[in-house]
């Protein structure tokens, strides 16, 4: 059979090629970005009560009203925007869903789509799957920060949209006001949609604030905020997550939508609009995840690694130039079949796969786990 690929260049991910390395040598793994702790019982009980109360077919389109409404409130309450549940939200397949919706939502042939690198896997392909094309900024290293002079001048009349993520895998930066401000100012006489991937909304650290966009008025009206129930309460398997934008483009959003998934796993739904009702849930995650990043860096203070505390995300990045010049893949891939410690190279997510001698490490880990690990790399 002959067939031309849509992605000819796609090869297997990093992801999968450390997996399976790390599973062959039996390696720690701190490469994938889950937990490896289980989730909230009383979240695990209400799905099953939702399937034992017979909610076990088809959902509404857009979602369960009544989660559209907790997340509403929510929305409402920490960044002071209401989005209303009828029209402007959506529940999606995870994040990723709602990010691949987005996209072939707006994106026609030959638009241009300004994204930032280093970038998380899914935006390129699904841009390219659009016929869009990718324009690639690539972040200040090693502070990862925007240059928003350089960031203006990649915008031409084709720029159909921006992809923004904050707090940012892998880096683990977030965006402050003030970076928000000048996105803001930037885009104000322009048409470009924004989206704006917060799917790490609750885990930020040092008392410091999530900028969402929709805290930005301007923005707002431009923004499609795509977040994920799996990253916030540990269940990634459950794919669960979230898009809300103002009418005009939510409702192309669900043209795409309803052809593609049509609707999201009903129980699920339930028991998440429940368990959204004690917002502890999902407020106390900042300090649980920040225990467990200072448990890390603390250990790491004795060990050859450079350090830049993470932000936001269970990411944390780690310069090894001390330890060797290695390129980031033969390094990675050697910790993990001489020092069984498996972690992410993050060239494959730079621009030109630039190489800036960092591997990227989640510490969503039990201690016990990040301990064995922490042992060996302080051995380095
Ligand atoms: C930045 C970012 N966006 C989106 C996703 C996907 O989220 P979901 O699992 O809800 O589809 C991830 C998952 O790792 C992520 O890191």
């Amino acid at each position: 059979m002959h067939y031309t690929s849509k992605l000819p260049d796609i090869q297997t991910t990093i992801f999968t090629t450390v997996g399976n390395l790390a599973r062959k040598h039996d390696a720690i793994d701190l490469s994938q970005g889950f937990p490896n702790f289980g989730a909230d019982t009383k979240l695990i009980e209400l799905a099953a009560q939702a399937m034992r109360q017979g909610y076990n077919q088809y959902a509404p389109m857009q979602g369960y009203y009544g989660l559209r409404e907790a997340i509403a409130h929510k929305i409402a309450k920490a960044h002071d925007h209401e989005y209303h549940p009828e029209s402007e939200i959506t529940i999606t397949v995870g994040a990723t869903q709602a990010i691949f919706t987005a996209i072939t939502a707006f994106v026609h042939s030959g638009d241009e789509v300004i994204v930032i690198k280093p970038a998380y896997d899914c935006y390129e392909p699904a841009i390219e799957l659009n016929g869009g094309v990718p324009v690639c900024l690539q972040l200040n290293s090693p502070e990862y920060t925007i240059n928003w002079t350089a960031f203006k001048k990649l915008i031409t009349p084709k720029t159909k949209m921006v992809v923004l993520n904050t707090p940012h895998n892998p880096t683990g930066r977030i965006l402050s006001k003030d970076d928000m401000q000048k996105l803001e100012d930037i885009l104000r006489p322009t048409n470009i949609i924004l989206l704006s991937d917060e799917v790490y909304e609750h885990i930020v650290f040092d008392g410091k604030d999530h900028e969402s966009a929709c805290r930005y008025p301007d923005l707002a009206n431009r923004s499609f905020i795509c977040a994920s129930f799996g990253k916030t309460f540990h269940v990634t398997g459950w794919k669960l997550g979230y898009c809300a934008a103002p009418v005009a483009l939510m409702k192309e959003f669900q043209k795409v939508h309803q052809f593609a998934v049509f609707c999201v796993d009903h129980p699920a739904q339930r028991a998440m609009a429940e368990y959204l009702e004690d917002e502890e849930h999902y407020l106390g995650l900042n300090s649980f995840y920040q225990q467990k990043r200072d448990f890390f860096l603390k250990s790491l203070e004795s060990s050859r690694f450079k350090i830049q505390p993470s932000e936001g995300t269970y990411f944390q990045l780690l310069d090894y130039t001390q330890i060797t010049k290695e390129g980031d893949e033969v390094f990675a891939k050697r910790l993990i079949t001489q020092y069984q410690v498996a972690s992410i190279p993050i060239s494959s997510f730079n621009t030109n796969q630039e190489d800036h001698n960092v591997l990227r490490f989640c510490f969503a880990k039990k201690e016990a786990t990040l301990e064995k690990a922490l042992e060996i790399l302080c051995k380095l």
